[in-house]
């Protein structure tokens, strides 16, 4: 196999990586907003408000929405119409700047306007992913200090709102007609009662916009905080990485409970005023494949678990399907396999773009571009206007092609800006100066390309999401039979890597394949689906050391049969 594949398209809009890495200042992206002139900030106004004036881009759709039963459309003319409406709505409950509006709603139209109104009124949203449980919830809603929900009545079954006295209102989308509680408002009675004015409400660039919460390494999730100033970053990103360009229609296939959804499937389009495609539903290749033909998807942004799903499947798509449109493929949330690499060069004609970013880094950080060429394997090279090396435990850069802890020089526009109430939290990701601590081990080549290597801490990667094994353990502890616990990552053909945990039952219970299948169930019910461990295997007693910390490398060794 080649080591370097030539650049996949000459004629990006980033046709000299070195040169602009080179003489890139985040000032000149500064002058593109209209805050720029006016002083009136707010990602919203530049998303949205700013296309629906003008002519040229007023009538592109900022969302295709589809799933089994429904297809709607929505232009960026509309879209300013109706997230003015929804701010009305929040406005006339009581919301005001910096309030926490959750929403924890299916992949929907609603959930769009909902964030945009939430922007516009200067509310600080918290998108959750529409598949958690009770328990999960709680932790978010609780640590959030969330003052408006936005769901649906099947899902507002799973919050338990009595414990939650700040919750004033929970906006039901697709209430019908069903008796409102106290407190209870429709989301379709309000929207149609509420005016299409609003006055934006004008922010600082610092401040925050949206919480997202991801796994901690040491259990309860973390609520990241981004702000305002991160739409520099997203539109200068989305034009040199997604290379969007005006005609372009763009798929980016994770949900907006995660930060790829937000970012690259909400304002990251929306500020460049392209054509933006959303699918609902759960997975499933030919729907995936039919709505690419469909829409004719240009730009497509996705995860390598899909890739290897469809590199699996790839004659039964090549026959009822045509993918032609796609012009430019990306990837993320996980390793990209050099074979994949290779099969897409060979079935769409162009290669994957490997992409590496976080949570906390709010934007791609480091990526594989197509003016430039590409090492399969590697993740890229820094974005123009990011520091990127390889650090050791004081903080001193590293030599190309050694291992150590991949680190960005703190102060680009997406950074997050705080872990929501938690700043020991947040300090902990700064420690080494003036690095800001990414965990992931990783080594730079000579050519300055960058290759992962893996965390250094509990987290492994489920389906593409991060997962943390003391947050499941801790789950699972939760379970009356369950005594205690101990959580690895396996390999998995399908999802990457699959959760697998060793449990020590309390005593009077005995393992059984009821007793799994009931634990199972639990994690499913009150946490979330995805924490549901693939295997579980009973075990007299989980090995700890004195500080009382599982001993990883036991569970490592059990896992692979060997000697613990
Ligand atoms: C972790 C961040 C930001 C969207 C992704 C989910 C892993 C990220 C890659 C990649 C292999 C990757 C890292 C990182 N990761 N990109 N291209 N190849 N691993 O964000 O849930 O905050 O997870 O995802 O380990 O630290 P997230």
């Amino acid at each position: 196999m080649e080591n370097v594949l030539p650049p996949a398209n000459p004629q990006a809009n980033l046709r000299n990586y070195q040169e602009t890495y080179q003489t890139f200042d985040w000032e000149d992206i500064a002058q593109e907003f209209s805050w720029h002139q006016t002083g009136k900030i707010n990602i919203a106004y530049e998303a949205i408000d700013r296309h629906a004036e003008d002519p040229m881009r007023s009538n592109r759709f900022c969302l295709i929405y589809e799933d089994e039963h429904r297809k709607e459309r929505i232009t960026y003319h509309q879209m300013r119409d109706l997230s003015n409406k929804f701010a009305n709505v929040l406005k006339k409950l009581g919301v005001k700047k910096g309030d926490r509006v959750f929403i924890f709603l299916p992949r929907c139209s609603e959930y769009y306007i909902a964030m945009a109104g939430c922007a516009k009124v200067g509310a600080i949203f918290s998108p959750l992913f529409e598949a958690l449980m009770e328990m999960a919830l709680r932790e978010r809603l609780k640590d959030g200090g969330a003052k408006v929900l936005v769901t649906t009545p099947r899902m507002a079954a799973r919050v338990p709102f009595s414990e939650f006295p700040d919750l004033n209102h929970i906006i039901l989308v697709g209430s019908g007609n069903i008796v409102l509680r106290p407190g209870e408002v429709s989301w379709e009675e309000e929207m149609a009662g509420a005016s299409y004015d609003f006055d934006i409400e004008w922010m600082d660039l610092e401040d925050p916009l949206y919480i997202i919460y991801t796994s901690g390494s040491t259990g309860d999730p973390k609520g990241v905080l981004h702000v305002h100033r991160d739409m520099i970053g997203y539109l200068i990103t989305a034009r040199w990485v997604l290379d969007l360009r005006d005609d372009d229609c763009l798929w980016t296939t994770s949900e907006p409970g995660w930060i790829t959804g937000t970012v690259y499937g909400v304002f990251a389009p929306w500020l460049c005023g392209v054509n933006n495609f959303v699918r609902g539903g759960r997975f499933d290749l030919e729907g995936w494949c039919r709505s690419i033909e469909a829409n004719r998807i240009t730009v497509w942004y996705s995860s390598p678990t899909v890739f290897t799903r469809m590199m699996e499947r790839e004659k039964d798509i090549a026959q009822t399907c045509d993918l032609s449109s796609v012009r430019h493929i990306l990837s993320v949330g996980g390793t990209l396999s050099s074979e994949v690499v290779f099969w897409a060069r060979r079935f769409f004609k162009i290669p994957i773009h490997d992409t590496w970013w976080m949570t906390e880094t709010g934007m791609i950080m480091i990526a594989n571009y197509p003016g430039m060429p590409i090492k399969p394997g590697s993740i890229g090279k820094p974005f123009p206007g990011i520091v990127a090396a390889i650090v050791d435990e004081q903080g001193n850069t590293l030599p190309p092609l050694t291992l150590g802890n991949l680190a960005i020089r703190k102060g680009w526009p997406a950074m997050m800006r705080g872990i929501w109430r938690d700043e020991t939290r947040y300090q902990a990701y700064f420690t080494r100066e003036p690095w800001y601590i990414s965990g992931d081990l990783a080594y730079e080549d000579e050519d300055g390309y960058f290759y992962l290597q893996g965390r250094e801490d509990y987290q492994i990667k489920v389906d593409g999401v991060m997962v943390s094994t003391t947050e499941v353990e801790e789950a699972l502890r939760r379970h009356p039979a369950v005594g205690d616990a101990g959580v690895v990552g396996n390999p998995d053909a399908q999802r990457g890597t699959a959760i697998k945990a060793f449990i020590a039952l309390k005593p009077g219970f005995s393992p059984s394949a009821e007793v799994q299948e009931e634990i199972r169930e639990f994690m499913r019910r009150y946490f979330s689906p995805r924490l549901v461990p693939k295997e579980i295997e009973f075990r007299p007693e989980i090995p700890r050391g004195r500080d009382g910390m599982v001993i990883r490398r036991s569970l490592k060794a059990w896992a692979l049969g060997l000697p613990g």
